[in-house]
């Protein structure tokens, strides 16, 4: 009987100093930078099954305590793994104050953070750039066919 709570506690330490690999949680980006009132995604991938429960919490910087967990609302979208993607939070409308570093949660274990950073509009840029959402992709397209035209 001895033995067997012997083994049983040395189990219980062995769970506890090393974690299950599988439950590896992968933050995707891990560093992002995006205009104000524009938004923001963080994927959260992790190997196992759901149904799991995904938590997201925000830190004001890495050496912050981290608050959470976020509660989904206006513009606070929570989901959950599914078989089609991973969880994911999506901030809609982000203004500075969301810059930070966000860490998803899974099942307890945390992942290692993504340090959101939301950028100021530039004036100069106007309200043309808010309408063209996605002038950085076609920012980069045309530098990627600038250089293409350049090696032809
Ligand atoms: C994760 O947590 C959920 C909800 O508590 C539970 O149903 C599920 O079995 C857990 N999954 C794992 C792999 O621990
Ligand atoms: C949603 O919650 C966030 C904090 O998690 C807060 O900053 C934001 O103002 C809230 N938005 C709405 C529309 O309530
Ligand atoms: C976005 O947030 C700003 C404040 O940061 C607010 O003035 C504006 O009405 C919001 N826009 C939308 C579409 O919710």
């Amino acid at each position: 009987m001895l033995w067997l709570l012997v083994g049983l506690c040395g189990l219980a330490l062995v769970n506890l100093s090393a974690p299950h690999p599988q439950a590896t949680i992968t933050q995707k980006p891990r560093f992002y930078g995006v205009m104000e009132r524009r938004r923001a995604v963080i994927y959260c991938e992790c190997p196992l099954k759901p149904p799991l429960l995904v938590d997201w919490f925000w830190a004001k910087d890495s050496d912050s305590e981290a608050e959470g967990p976020m509660r989904p609302n206006g513009s606070v979208v929570i989901r959950g793994k599914t078989r089609w993607h991973s969880a994911f939070l999506l901030l809609e409308n982000v203004s500075l104050s969301d810059s930070g570093v966000y860490y998803c949660q899974v099942n307890g274990t945390r992942g290692a953070g993504t340090g959101l950073q939301v950028m100021r509009e530039s004036l100069s840029l106007g309200s043309g750039a808010r309408r063209t959402q996605a002038w950085p992709t076609r920012f980069l397209i045309s530098r990627l066919s600038d250089a293409f035209i350049q090696r032809d």
